[in-house]
C-alpha cells in the first residue's frame, strides 16, 4: 500500500482498505478482492455476518499476493460476543478466510460484557492469532469503560463516520487514547457523492467527490474502506495520495456535519 498509519502498538495499517459489506454472493467477494488486491489494495475489511469470508480468503488466493503483505480485519458478531463465545467464532472466521492469523480483530457491537469478554480477545492477540485488537462503534463513554480493564487496548475504533457525522469528540479522544479511527460509511453508502459543496471541491482539485471525501479522511488521520465491486471505482477510491487538499476546504467539509447518522446510533441499537 502507499501509505500506511502507525498503530499506537508499532504495527503499520494500510490507510485505505476495500469495504465488502453487502457482497454476499462469495465468488463477487472473491473476484472484487482479487480485482482491488490487484489495483494496489492491501488492507480487507470483512466481518462473519457479511457472510463473505470465504470469498474474501478466495479472492486473496487468487491475487498471488502474500498473505504477509495483507492486511485482513474481521469482526465477531453480537450473538457470539453476548455468549461469550469469542475463540470458537474467531476460529470459525479464520477457516472461512483460509488463513492462521488475522491483523484486525473487532468487537463488531458493543453487545454484551464487553469488560469481561475482552480478555479473549487479548488471549488470540498474545497467542499471534490476532495480531491487533480492536472495537467498533465504541462511543467515548464504552472506551471510558472498556480501558481501565485492558491489558492490551484497544488499537482502532471503526465507527461511522463521514461529512454529515464527522465525530469530532470521538476522534479527539480517541487521538488522545491513541486508539487509531477507521470510518465505515464514509460515502454515506453513495449519498455524500452528491453534495453540491463536496463536488465543487473535488472540481478544484480535478478529483471525483469519491476521493475527496477518502482525502478528507487521510488528512484527518482516519483510516478509510470504501466499499465498491466496480474496477475503475476501486482504482479511483485508492488513488488519493497524489493530491493535499488545503485547510480552507478541510475545514468546509467539516461544517457539513450535521450528526446524522446512516446506522444506528451504537447507545442503542436493537440487533
Ligand atoms: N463496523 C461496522 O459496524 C460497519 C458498518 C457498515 C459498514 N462497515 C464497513 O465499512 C465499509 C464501507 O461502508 P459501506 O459499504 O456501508 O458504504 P460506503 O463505502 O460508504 O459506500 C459504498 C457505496 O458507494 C458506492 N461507491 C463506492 N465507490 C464509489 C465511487 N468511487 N463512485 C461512486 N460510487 C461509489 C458503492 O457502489 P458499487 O459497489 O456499486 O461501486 C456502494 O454502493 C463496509 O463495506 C464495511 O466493510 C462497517
Amino acid at each position: 500500500m502507499k501509505s500506511d498509519f502507525t498503530l499506537s502498538n508499532g504495527n503499520r495499517m494500510p490507510a485505505v482498505g476495500l469495504g465488502t459489506f453487502r457482497i454476499k454472493d462469495n465468488s463477487i467477494a472473491a473476484e472484487t478482492v482479487a480485482a482491488a488486491i490487484g489495483a494496489g489494495y492491501r488492507h480487507i475489511d470483512t466481518a462473519a455476518i457479511y457472510e463473505n469470508e470465504t470469498g474474501v480468503g478466495d479472492g486473496i488466493r487468487q491475487s498471488g499476493i502474500n498473505r504477509s503483505e495483507l492486511f485482513v480485519t474481521t469482526k465477531i458478531w453480537n450473538e457470539d460476543l453476548r455468549s461469550g463465545q469469542i475463540k470458537q467464532a474467531f476460529e470459525k472466521s479464520i477457516e472461512r478466510i483460509g488463513t492462521e492469523y488475522v491483523d484486525l480483530l473487532l468487537v463488531h457491537w458493543p453487545a454484551g460484557k464487553y469488560t469481561e469478554y475482552w480478555k479473549q480477545f487479548e488471549d488470540l492477540c498474545k497467542a499471534g492469532l490476532a495480531k491487533n485488537i480492536g472495537v467498533s462503534n465504541f462511543s467515548i463513554r464504552m472506551l471510558e469503560e472498556l480501558l481501565p480493564v485492558c491489558e492490551i487496548k484497544p488499537a482502532v475504533n471503526q465507527v461511522e463516520l463521514h461529512p454529515y457525522l464527522t465525530q469530532k469528540p470521538l476522534l479527539k479522544y480517541c487521538e488522545e487514547k491513541e486508539i487509531a479511527v477507521t470510518a465505515w460509511s464514509g460515502f454515506m453508502v453513495g449519498e455524500l457523492l452528491k453534495n453540491t459543496r463536496i463536488i465543487k471541491i473535488s472540481e478544484k482539485y480535478g478529483k471525483t467527490a469519491a476521493q475527496v471525501i477518502l482525502r478528507w479522511n487521510y488528512q484527518n488521520g482516519v483510516i478509510n474502506i470504501p466499499k465498491s465491486v466496480h474496477r475503475e471505482r476501486l482504482a479511483e477510491n485508492i488513488s488519493i495520495f497524489d493530491f493535499v487538499m488545503e485547510p480552507a476546504d478541510m475545514h468546509s467539509i467539516d461544517e457539513l456535519n450535521k450528526n446524522l447518522r446512516k446506522g444506528p446510533d451504537p447507545e442503542n441499537f436493537d440487533f
